[in-house]
């Protein structure tokens, strides 16, 4: 089976693939010297791409940098819905599709430019309507389906700020997001689908919405009669009925200042507390609709399939913000991969001729898993480029992508970047670039990244260390919500002046760049970033819990598997009962994703003479590995004890 990308594969990895002559012929970016240009004036690279958007008043200023706040183009002045939807409609758009969703049990349905315009502009008033003003955050917990692209783009048109909350975190993740982001309208559905069974978003949201500042809820009728929760007069509405109410007249997009807040995204970091990403109008659209013309070559006549859930950003810039502002066409899938069989994501490829595919690593280890013969009987050559994200790719991965899906004709893009990123930044250009399997290859044109040592110094190639990003850009984080100082700290604090991500990386002799994974204490579990001390929060929540100490462990098909060690209190009797509890537990506090794979009882934590919990040695544990130094132990003995125990398990 696989294996996860680790430095011994990766520094053995020496295959390249050369873009095809019949791909470079149709590309939108072959001439090497951007990388050049756009390396020696960046802010004049960036001041041409942003002519892409249509502006209702045209920046004078570039950049305004005052370390760690970046401002861009900041005296220009633009509306975010009208440069994803409208302008489309003037431009000989009007009738091209814009979203082509399928739904879970098969139904679907396909919003032309026009139609997504005017659906948006009802629920634009319907927002002026609930009272929501410029500038209020409106949480948006639904399921993949139309409403949540239509609810997100009526935010941008009146200039409110959309907070999204994946439909997978529980009602307490959910509350603490509504807390932190003061927000008073949600929008939710009565529950969505998930693998043939119903995941109750609205039972959820009347917990979450307990004590905090939340006034009225819309709901929008997905599931139906299966799906009962209680409607609340006077709080709770439903989408469908208010929509019908609302003008049918066009609604005038709101003029935002470039630097206006679009949306707040929250992701988890090293703390127990979640952040809330906060991303300009105007330099996220930049960053999001450059790179769907030069990473992903967009044409007018692709259609474009991200398979990211809209609740993170992956979903938000590449199934929304941008291909929208591109004028693509985008296939939106509300389901599982495996529902109601392992053929549906090749029967979507056939059935709407899928031409860039875009999905993650953890997804094509299961294809992987489930056999090349599932996707062998489907045509998919309507396929001319192919990408992923979310978490390092295994060189056999790479391989099998590229030759039982691409058929050795499509060029793979492994997009490097993060929420706080806002669009791909180490990335190859599909027409110019040859690419290594398992490498995110260089920086796109215009971003400065940069291997460094633990001091800040470049390491020369053939090297790893930190990664950072050198220089500002369009869509970086403008700060975190309501903590201005987590975020100088947390990007700006290790390495002065320049952005750290958190991950580490591996620089081989022509500059490429091999990402290794996080080496702060995040985990990346299937693609989705969970923090340790999150998972160790919510476990001592329980009363049975002392102490606990959590850790991802390498996993054939999700990358990491989260492996947790629980110490109980006293008088507590440990069981299989009590390990099912506190997974459970796990996931009433964040959300199934988080549910620990194994959970260890154990006597005692190893802990350093400074009563740190030592996480790498239980993570050689979990691995199987030889433990390195163990001499900083209070109590060496902890270990023997621990190993013994995860032998017995396996
Ligand atoms: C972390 C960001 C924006 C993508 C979705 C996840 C890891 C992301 C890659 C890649 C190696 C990757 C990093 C990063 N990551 N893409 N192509 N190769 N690692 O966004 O939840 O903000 O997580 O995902 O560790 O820091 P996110």
């Amino acid at each position: 089976m696989t294996e996860p990308n680790n430095l011994d594969t990766l520094l053995k990895e020496n295959r390249t693939f050369e873009p095809s002559a019949a791909f470079i012929a149709q590309a939108t970016v072959t001439d090497e010297s951007v990388y050049q240009s756009a390396s020696e004036d960046p802010q004049a690279y960036w001041a041409q791409q942003a002519s892409y958007l249509s502006w209702s008043k045209p920046f004078s200023t570039i950049l305004e940098w005052d370390p760690p706040h970046a401002k861009w183009f900041s005296d220009g002045v633009l509306n975010v819905a009208y440069n994803t939807v409208d302008r489309h409609r003037e431009n000989g758009r009007k009738n091209k599709a814009a979203i082509i969703w399928e739904g879970e049990p098969g139904d679907s349905k396909i919003l032309t430019y026009d139609m997504l315009g005017r659906e948006v502009d009802k629920a634009a008033h319907m927002l002026i309507h609930l009272g929501v003003k410029k500038g209020d955050r409106v949480v948006i917990y639904l399921p993949m389906i139309p409403e949540l692209p239509i609810s997100m783009l009526a935010c941008a048109k009146i200039g409110a700020i959309h907070t999204v909350v994946f439909g997978g975190f529980s009602a307490s993740s959910l509350k603490d997001r509504i807390i932190d982001a003061d927000a008073r309208l949600l929008i939710t559905a009565d529950a969505g689908f998930r693998r043939g069974g119903i995941v109750p978003l609205k039972q959820n949201v009347d917990q979450a919405i307990i004590d905090t500042p939340i006034e009225k809820v819309v709901v929008v009728q997905r599931v139906g009669a299966d799906a009962h929760s209680t409607m609340i007069d006077g709080r709770d509405l439903l989408w469908h009925k208010l929509i019908e109410t609302m003008p049918k007249t066009p609604f005038a997009p709101e003029p935002m200042h470039a630097e206006d807040t679009l949306f707040i995204l929250y992701t988890s970091g090293t703390t127990g507390k979640p952040k809330g990403i906060v991303h300009s109008s105007a330099g996220y659209l930049v960053g999001a609709n450059t790179s769907m013309r030069t990473v992903f070559d967009i044409k007018d006549d692709d259609v474009f399939w991200c398979t990211a859930d809209i609740g993170w950003i992956t979903g938000h810039t590449y199934l929304v913000y941008g291909p929208l502002s591109a004028g693509a066409t985008v296939v939106m899938y509300e389901g599982a991969p495996d529902a109601p069989d392992r053929h549906r994501f090749w029967n979507i490829i056939e059935k709407y001729g899928v031409s860039i595919f875009y999905t993650a690593p953890t997804s094509i280890r299961t294809f992987m898993k489930w056999g090349h013969d599932i996707p062998q009987s489907h045509d998919l050559s309507t396929l001319r480029l192919m990408g992923t994200v979310g978490e390092p790719i295994n060189p056999e991965a790479w391989m099998w992508y590229h030759e039982h899906i691409g058929h050795g004709r499509c060029p793979i893009v492994d997009t490097w970047w993060q929420t706080e990123t806002g669009c791909a930044m180490i990335a190859p250009l599909p027409g110019l670039i040859k690419t290594k399997p398992g490498s995110a290859t260089k920086a796109v044109p215009g971003i400065a990244v940069d291997v460094v040592d633990d001091n800040g110094t470049p390491v020369t190639p053939g090297h790893g260390g930190n990664l950072v990003i050198t220089k500002p850009w369009p869509s970086m984080l403008r700060t975190v919500w309501g903590d201005d100082e987590r975020f100088r700290k947390t990007y700006f604090g290790q390495f002065s002046g320049m952005y750290f991500p958190g991950d580490g990386a591996h620089l081989d002799e022509e500059k490429y760049i091999w990402i290794l994974g996080r080496i702060d204490d995040v985990m990346n579990v299937s693609g989705h970033r969970i923090g340790t001390m999150e998972v160790e929060s919510a476990l001592v929540d329980h009363p049975a819990v002392a102490e606990a100490a959590v850790i991802g462990r390498a996993h054939d098909v999700k990358g990491q598997a989260i492996t947790a060690f629980v110490t109980v209190r006293d008088g507590v009797k440990t069981s299989p009962e009590l390990m099912t509890e506190l997974k459970n537990h796990v996931v009433v506090k964040i959300g199934a994703m988080a549910r620990p794979e194994e959970i260890l009882f154990t006597a005692e934590l190893p802990k350093t003479r400074s009563a740190k919990i030592m996480r790498r040695l239980l993570r050689d544990i979990a691995e199987g590995r030889a433990l390195g130094d163990t001499t900083t132990l209070a109590d060496p003995s902890v270990v023997d004890s621990l190993k013994l125990q995860y032998q017995d398990k396996e």
